[in-house]
């Protein structure tokens, strides 16, 4: 995910500095928390298709697939089985809700270094486990993780970035968070050749990034803002120097300072989001992260290898499949990088909510007609499904995976923006936790018309894009507001222009 806030010093005016080697390699260390929420998405769907795994700790659900007379869609329902994805994103939720305050009260670099420990120990508790408590407590501690570090480590980026790379490290952290799907489900593919343990080594090597991450946020800086934050200004402005490669760097900082002054007044950002003309940006960004997980994307994120298998592919041929569908996800993802500012958001948008409806209807279509409860499709049908799903991830890894994040990130006044992002986050974490928790029994009940479920929320996430969603490209972020006031049924919000960004503080 991408999931950006913008600097509270940066008004999107160009200031003088380089894309020094000190941005590039902090940036490219906290991306490294991009790359532990990757390895987490990737990593439970091919554990949990790994028969010692559920031998282990899921013994009936084994037994389940193995019953020549279970019906195909239900094999793999059930709830503890769905919960051991799932728990990670309920903690996720909790831990960056208080991770937002550890940032704003000891800083990015800490918060990074806290989800670096979290993670590390629920990783090795997952590796170590005997029993599904351990394994849940581990999930929990790996949410915790997850939690700090999407909070912080986009915060970190963009505050270092300067403004006219801002967009492309944006996308690069949602880039790393598809590198570690493919990751995970290459480790995935090798280790469930290996008998016994394999899973063990799937689960344990998520430390690896943690370690990184650890190790490696000893050596960053820490963001200038969140210095002048905790009043130490003059390492900020030495930070400033250090990370834009150049000695001129008086009226960034100024500019840092006076937004820093402004948004430490605010003593509610919270109740600053209430205000009617808070509703829009929070509607736009609420609704962004619900459509983007009811696109469908990680139903296949997931669970693809049980999702495959259900339709008769054996596991190795399962396993394969989910690698094929990382590549797409990841190299579809530079469309983004490169596209974005040429295109505008709402292209992209409108154009892949186009093409996954189409390949959602028919996929639905061919499990509808020859996928029944207890027969295998044809093998032929199988790989168009696959290839079919392909062409669905293609489509969200260019828009609604990067968007659904950098939107939410340019479209909050700078009183509101880390309220209002906290937000788009939280909501965001509690709809992956809805799909990782009710996917396997949907499919039990609902059997190929799941996918037509996607597919009308597909049309009306299209809409949304049409008709409520207002173009943001090429706006500096201190002039947002007008497309607001200029949208057709957004400026009913404004009693007058929203000029301004800064309104005056709330008191108590
Ligand atoms: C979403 C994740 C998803 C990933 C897939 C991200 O933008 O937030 O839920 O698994 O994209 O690449």
């Amino acid at each position: 995910m991408a999931p950006i806030i913008e600097s509270a010093g940066d008004t999107g005016r160009d200031f003088p500095s380089k894309l020094t080697l000190q941005v590039v390699v902090c940036s490219l260390i906290a991306a490294v928390g991009g790359f532990m929420f990757g390895y987490d998405i990737g990593i439970s769907g091919g554990v949990t298709s790994m028969d010692d795994f559920l031998l282990k700790f899921f013994h009936r659900v084994y037994e389940k697939k193995h019953r020549a007379r279970e019906d195909n869609y239900c094999k793999f329902d059930d709830q503890l089985l769905q919960l051991f994805t799932s728990s990670l994103y309920l903690s996720a939720v909790v831990c960056c809700w208080v991770a937002s305050f550890t940032c704003k009260r000891y800083g990015r670099k800490r918060t990074m270094q806290m989800a670096a420990s979290f993670f590390f120990v629920g990783a090795a508790l997952n590796a170590a486990a005997v029993n599904l408590h351990m394994l849940i407590a581990g999930r929990i501690l790996l949410g915790a993780g997850v939690g700090f570090g999407n909070q912080a480590v986009p915060l970190f980026i963009s505050e270092i970035a300067p403004a006219k790379h801002r967009g492309m490290l944006n996308i690069c952290f949602q880039l790393l968070i598809t590198v570690g799907i493919l990751v995970a489900n290459l480790i995935n593919y090798w280790t469930s050749g290996i008998p016994g343990h394999g899973w063990r080594i799937s689960l344990g090597l998520a430390a690896v990034p943690a370690v990184v991450l650890g190790l490696g946020s000893i050596l960053i800086s820490e963001t200038p803002t969140s210095l002048v934050e905790r009043g130490r200004k003059e390492e900020g402005l030495k930070s400033l120097r250090r990370i834009r490669g150049v000695d001129d760097v008086q009226k960034e900082f100024d500019e840092i300072v006076e937004a820093t002054d402004v948004a430490n007044q605010i003593k509610h950002p919270f109740r600053n989001l209430k205000r009617r003309s808070s509703w829009p940006m929070l509607f736009c960004s609420i609704a962004l992260q619900i459509f983007q997980q009811f696109t469908g994307i990680n139903v296949i994120m997931f669970y693809a290898p049980v999702l495959f298998q259900t339709m008769g592919l054996g596991s190795d041929a399962a396993l394969m499949s989910a690698v094929i569908t990382g590549c797409i996800n990841s190299a579809s993802t530079l469309v983004a990088v490169f596209g974005v500012d040429r295109f505008g958001r709402r292209k992209l948008l409108i154009q892949a909510a186009a093409q996954m409806l189409v390949s959602q209807v028919i996929v639905g279509v061919i499990l509808q007609v020859f996928l029944k409860a207890s027969n295998s499709i044809p093998r032929w049908y199988a790989y168009v499904v696959v290839a079919l799903i392909c062409v669905f991830v293609m489509g969200f890894a260019w828009s609604w995976g990067p968007l659904g994040w950098l939107i939410p990130s340019e479209i909050f006044p700078l009183e509101t923006r880390t309220a209002g992002f906290f937000c788009a986050v939280s909501t965001n974490m509690i709809f992956t936790f809805i799909i990782a928790q009710a996917f396997l029994t949907m499919l039990c009940h609902m059997k190929a018309a799941i996918f037509f479920f996607f597919a009308a929320w597909i049309v009306v996430m299209g809409a949304f894009a049409i008709f409520l969603l207002p173009e943001t490209k090429g706006i500096p972020i201190d002039k947002m507001s007008q497309v607001w006031s200029q949208h057709w049924f957004w400026r009913t919000f404004f009693d007058s222009l929203p000029t301004s960004s800064i309104q005056p503080p709330t008191t108590n």
